[in-house]
């Protein structure tokens, strides 16, 4: 189904309007802006190197295909406040496997590869802004609730390092920078596929914005 316009900024995960001062007549002042995508900690797991293969599907690994934990299309878009798409945005991700070991040296090391998962991916955003990954939902580890780490860099604005969390898991007792409201905005709420394109189980969207440089 095309997504209307008004289902786009509803979907854009914590986006709202800010409010326009009621005097103003001007429409285009009252085109609501999006706010911009909140920061989360980066966390210590960051890939240290980005070579061979850090595409975007974090499923396969020397042309074999990862079968562990629930496969997951991660997709949405990179946009600006007014709302308009950015195109080659550099969009990367890194997250625990099915085990809830990152690929790092100071966590699984090699093993999550040697197990077939990829561990981290980046793309560029395409002339829509969009952005799409096949991975699988991370499970949860040490207390914190499942999450996709984000780093997001367009010409122009701001990086954005962040964390992408799952509706109804998103509490935690302790961790990397708490719990806070930021957090809700972070928070979306995968679907299960009917028609598994491209085998994955669940489809999670994103959207992210970022506030300009
Ligand atoms: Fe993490």
């Amino acid at each position: 189904m095309p997504l209307t316009r008004r289902h786009a900024i509803a979907g854009v995960a914590g986006a709202s309007a800010i409010g326009c001062a009621p005097l103003f007549t001007d429409a285009f002042a009252l085109t609501p802006l999006l706010q911009p995508t909140p920061a989360d900690s980066e966390g210590p797991f960051y890939p240290p190197e980005w070579r061979g293969d850090v595409d975007g599907d974090l499923l396969t690994v020397n042309g074999k295909r990862y079968s562990a934990g629930v496969s997951m299309l991660l997709m949405g878009r990179i946009l600006s406040s007014e709302g308009t798409p950015l195109t080659d945005a550099r969009v990367e991700i890194w997250q625990v496997d099915a085990t809830g070991e990152y690929r790092h040296p100071r966590d699984g090391g090699d093993a999550p590869l040697k197990r077939g998962f990829q561990g981290f991916g980046r793309v560029t955003s395409d002339d829509k802004g969009g952005y799409r990954f096949r991975t699988i939902k991370p499970v949860n580890y040490g207390g914190r609730p499942a999450h996709v780490h984000f780093r997001v860099e367009a010409k122009g604005y701001k990086s954005l390092t962040t964390q992408m969390y799952f509706a109804g898991e998103n509490t935690e007792r302790s961790g990397f920078g708490g719990f806070s409201k930021a957090r809700d905005r972070l928070t979306i709420k995968p679907e299960a596929m009917r028609d598994p394109a491209d085998g994955a189980q669940l489809a999670a969207k994103f959207e992210i914005v970022l506030a300009k440089a």
